[in-house]
C-alpha cells in the first residue's frame, strides 16, 4: 500500500525547518548506502546525528505520533530517527531496494525495515525532476509533493529519484517496523479502521447500527490481537 499524508508538518515547521537545512553541513549520499545502492545513488545528506537532523528528526516524529492517518495506516513499532538528503544539479537515484535490517546510529537497535517514508520539504515549484518513482504490482507511481507532506511505501518496493536538473530536492527520509509486518494485512487494518470511523459518524441514535460497530471494531481489534509484534 502506498498512501500521501497532507500537511503531517506545519507551513512554520518547514520554514525553520528549511532554515536548519540551508544552513547545515552536507556530505556524499553514499555514507548510508548498501553495497549495491551505493553504485546508483548520486546526491547529498546531512550526517546522521548532527544537531541540525537531531532537531528537525525529533520535530517530524513527535508530528507523526499525533497524526491519526499515519498511526492508522502504519501502525507503527518503531521509527528510524530521520535521515535528509538533497539532489541538485543533475544528481538522481537509480533503481534500488532499501536494506532490509538498519542499525539505529549509537544504540544497540535495529529493525526491520517494513515502510519507507518520504517527506518533503522544498515547492515542487523550485525543482525541476526530483519524483519519487515507486514500483509495485500496479505499475510505476511518480510522487512529488508540496513541502510538509509525506510518502509511506513498502520497503520491499524498487524505487529510484529522476535527475534534478533545476534547483535543488530537500526531503526527509527514514524507515520504519510496523506491528504488522504483511503489507497485506496492513492493508486490510487500515481499510477496516477508515470503515469503522465513517460508520462512527453515521449510527448515533440507531442502537442496532451501533451495536453493529462495536462488533466490527472487536474484529479489528482481534485481528490486530492475531497478527501484532510488538
Ligand atoms: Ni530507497
Amino acid at each position: 500500500m502506498l498512501i500521501t499524508i497532507p500537511d503531517v508538518l506545519s507551513s512554520d515547521q518547514v520554514a525553520h525547518a528549511r532554515k536548519l537545512l540551508d544552513a547545515a553541513e552536507w556530505i556524499d549520499g553514499k555514507v548510508t548506502a548498501g553495497t549495491q545502492s551505493a553504485r546508483v545513488k548520486d546526491n547529498m545528506q546531512i550526517p546522521e546525528g548532527s544537531p541540525a537532523a537531531r532537531e528537525i528528526g525529533e520535530m517530524i516524529l513527535a508530528a507523526l505520533s499525533k497524526n491519526p492517518v499515519f498511526l492508522a495506516a502504519a501502525l507503527p513499532s518503531r521509527i528510524f530517527p530521520p535521515l535528509f538528503n538533497r539532489y541538485s544539479g543533475g544528481q538522481s537515484f537509480g533503481t534500488h531496494v532499501d536494506n532490509a535490517i538498519r542499525q539505529f546510529p549509537n544504540a544497540p537497535v535495529r529493525i526491520r525495515t517494513d515502510l519507507s517514508a518520504t517527506l518533503f520539504f522544498a515547492g515542487q515549484d523550485e525543482y525541476d525532476g526530483g519524483e519519487l518513482c515507486i514500483e509495485d504490482t500496479y505499475g510505476v507511481k511518480m510522487v512529488k509533493l508540496p513541502p510538509g507532506h509525506l510518502v509511506l511505501y513498502p520497503s520491499t518496493s524498487l524505487h529510484h529519484v529522476t535527475p534534478v536538473t533545476r534547483g535543488a530536492r530537500i526531503c526527509s527520509f527514514f524507515w520504519l517496523q510496523s506491528m504488522i509486518r504483511d503489507d497485506g494485512h496492513r492493508s486490510l487494518l487500515f481499510d477496516l479502521d477508515l470503515a469503522i470511523q465513517r460508520l462512527g459518524h453515521e449510527l448515533a441514535g440507531n442502537p442496532v447500527a451501533e451495536k453493529t460497530a462495536v462488533q466490527i471494531t472487536g474484529v479489528y481489534h482481534n485481528l490486530l490481537r492475531q497478527w501484532a509484534e510488538i
